[in-house]
């Protein structure tokens, strides 16, 4: 698979069974495939049909077997508990292969889920693999959504059992998980029937007898797992992502086309050899932690770094430099919030000139546009290539980059590059046509996606084909909009749905206005996504009150952001809510929100033909003065 980019590329379009099949032979398999790529039931395609592999295998055993059991797999970097710990091939096999013992001891086998719910802790870690082992499928929620969230997921995934930690830490307070663990189980309808608790030493967790199993004291006994082998096609993981209801999606990856790709993306978009150090600041909660900071590196044989704090305040903005230097990190991928987190509190980067970095060759961002500003800054402090890349949680890694690891590209800011090999990439227009270079459209791939994403959507069959490909046939709707220029440089510029990037986290307008709208004070809602300096966007809230409501409006917004952060949760850090007499909206009733965020943002905005009353405008445009914006 060498040659110039273009190569590379047209071969993985013209040839995806040759191209995938060869990727596939640095992989360990029980079984090889009967087929690479089965399209017989259109529009669902499944890769590597008859193999049969093991993802825990691959990531662990195999490289022990070959000569890597002493080479550091985890480096456990933990600033808020003053903690590091390193974990070689061979001792994370052992830990993993005692924890699939304690899961299998539970009652946990193949295709059974595993909810698992952790701070950043490399136990999270284990966890996961220790499924992975047992073929089992783990379902991981972040730590930072609140019981009411934890329970959907509860039920659409029916886990056998839950692995979860006393508390989660963060800057200043210490967030105890296990009385949100109990509420969400309370609040479910389906129940796990065990759920094992990682105490730590900041909080100790209350135990219910019979369900509730202590890590340590399970482990202490536990007699080691081997590998099952599973097949190719089964489900891995299930990640859970926003979708434009309460309702979240279920992202399904399934084993043998994920371990192919993952693997093959660290040499070829990261440019990253076995051995090497890699550190993907970002949390097991997210697909970044999934993919990168838990399963590519450890396919590949690489170091990976598990980060426990935050880009400022743990204890500084040089945080991020230490940790690099100190575990000679070659490579790191982060979301450009960190980076603006740190230009914020250290604009000179003089904190980054304390440290050795010249082990350091590549950062990489995702998880929202990079703003121009933030990529120069950060190529002129650090001095190294500094890559945008673009993914979603479903695509489970990237569909543009620069590809460093083929040929490096020139650079041009403000686009993630061009498409990875695997990615047929195009826009179009709302029929489906193809819109000329430098037009702005839908940004859509075509079908079959490349092994290593999503086959569907967990037990949502229709909903996958309704969400993703129903609107635009024989293409896979990113739901981002874009444009590709004369050179086949990918600009991704807005999504085209409800979704907004909150600090690199992705979450749903619409699933906080279902929240806002069950208020008993609230007729009507709205929740749009305000450009914010530092987290890239944030939420605001706009409510129109029933009549007769008789209330403070002051005491209105306090209950209603108090009801986002109990029911979805901090995470979705809405702070901002305006009351307001009623919305802008279309004669058809639809709410004007792409207008209301253009007066949010003070940009230039244009009154649709189609609405019902202008002058209601006016009366947004004061009540977003009245809460800093709008100037
Ligand atoms: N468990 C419990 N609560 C959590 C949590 C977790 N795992 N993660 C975040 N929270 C809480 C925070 O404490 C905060 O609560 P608060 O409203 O009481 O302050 C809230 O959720 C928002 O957190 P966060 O988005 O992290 O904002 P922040 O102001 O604490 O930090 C950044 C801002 C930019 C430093 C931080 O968001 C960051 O590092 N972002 C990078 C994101 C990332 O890695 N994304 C993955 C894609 S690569
Ligand atoms: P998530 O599923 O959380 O990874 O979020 C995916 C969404 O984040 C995408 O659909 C984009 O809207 C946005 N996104 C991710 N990476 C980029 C990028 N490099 N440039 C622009 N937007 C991005």
């Amino acid at each position: 698979m060498t040659g110039s980019y273009h190569e590379v590329f047209e071969r993985s379009i013209s040839d995806p069974e040759g191209f995938w099949g060869e990727a596939a032979e640095a992989v360990h398999w029980y079984k090889k495939w009967d087929k690479v790529l089965d399209d017989s039931n259109k529009p669902f395609y499944r890769w590597f049909v008859g193999a049969e592999c093991n993802t825990c295998y691959n990531a662990l055993d195999l490289h022990v077997e070959n000569g890597r059991g002493d080479q550091p797999a985890l480096i456990y970097d933990s600033p808020v508990t003053d903690t590091i710990k390193t974990f070689t091939y061979a001792e994370l096999r052992d830990e993993v292969a005692k924890f699939a013992g304690v899961l299998a001891a539970h009652g946990v086998g193949k295709g059974d889920r595993v909810v698992i719910y952790m701070p950043m802790v490399p136990q999270a870690a284990v966890a996961m693999l220790a499924c992975a082992r047992l073929g089992a499928v783990h379902s991981v929620v972040f730590g930072g959504f609140a019981a009411n969230e934890l329970a959907v997921r509860i039920d659409d995934a029916r886990p056998k059992a839950i692995v979860s930690a006393s508390c989660g830490i963060e800057p200043g307070r210490i967030v105890a998980y296990k009385p949100l663990l109990d509420e969400a189980i309370d609040l479910a309808t389906h129940k796990p029937d065990h759920c094992v608790i990682l105490q730590r030493p900041m909080e100790q967790a209350s135990m219910i007898d019979g369900r509730d199993v202590d890590w340590k004291e399970a482990m202490d006994t536990a007699e080691p797992h081997d590998c099952v082998p599973v097949k190719a096609t089964d489900p891995l993981y299930i990640l859970y992502t926003s979708g434009t209801t309460g309702q979240p999606k279920g992202v399904v990856r399934d084993n043998g086309g994920h371990i192919v790709a993952l693997k093959w993306t660290m040499k070829n978009i990261y440019g990253v050899e076995p051995g090497e150090v890699y550190w993907a600041a970002s949390d097991v909660g997210w697909v970044v932690g999934h993919s990168y900071i838990v399963y590519a590196p450890l396919f590949n044989g690489n170091t990976s770094v598990l980060f426990e704090g935050k880009p400022v305040g743990t204890p500084d903005a040089g945080v991020f430099w230490r940790v690099i230097s100190q575990h000679k990190v070659s490579t790191m991928f982060t979301a450009p919030t960190a980076f603006r987190a740190i230009k914020k509190d250290d604009p000179e980067g003089e904190l980054m000139h304390k440290y050795d970095l010249s082990d350091f060759r590549t950062l990489f961002l995702a998880g929202e546009r990079s703003d121009p500003d933030t990529l120069e800054w950060a190529e002129k402090q650090l001095g190294v290539p500094v890559i945008d890349h673009w993914w979603q949680t479903e695509t489970g890694w990237a569909i543009c980059a620069n590809c460093i690891g083929i040929e490096p590209l020139t650079v041009k800011h403000g686009s993630p590059t061009v498409p990875v090999p695997g990615w047929d990439v195009r826009v179009v227009d709302e029929g489906c046509n193809e819109v000329k270079a430098g037009d702005i459209g839908a940004l859509v791939v075509r079908l079959p996606l490349p092994p290593g994403t999503f086959p569907t959507l967990w037990n949502a069959d229709e909903r996958f084909v309704e969400a993703y490909l129903e609107e635009f046939p024989g293409y896979y709707k990113t739901a981002d909009a874009g444009y590709i220029d004369e050179d086949g440089y990918v600009y991704v510029m807005s999504r085209t749905d409800d979704i907004i990037n909150v600090a690199g986290h992705r979450l749903s307008t619409g699933a906080m206005e279902e929240v806002l709208a069950a208020h008993p004070d609230v007729a009507e809602c709205a929740v749009i996504g305000v450009h914010d300096a530092m987290k890239g966007q944030l939420p605001v809230g706009f409510l129109v009150l029933k009549s007769g409501v008789d209330r403070d409006d002051a005491d209105i917004v306090r209950e209603a952001v108090q009801m986002v952060r109990e029911q979805i949760g901090p995470v979705a850090a809405f702070k901002t809510a305006t009351v307001v007499n009623r919305l802008p909206k279309t004669r058809s009733g639809k709410v004007l929100r792409g207008t209301m965020r253009s007066i949010a943002d003070s940009e230039e905005y244009k009154a649709p033909a189609t609405i019902d009353d202008p002058a209601i405008l006016g009366e947004i445009e004061d009540a977003l003065r009245g809460i800093g914006y709008a100037q």
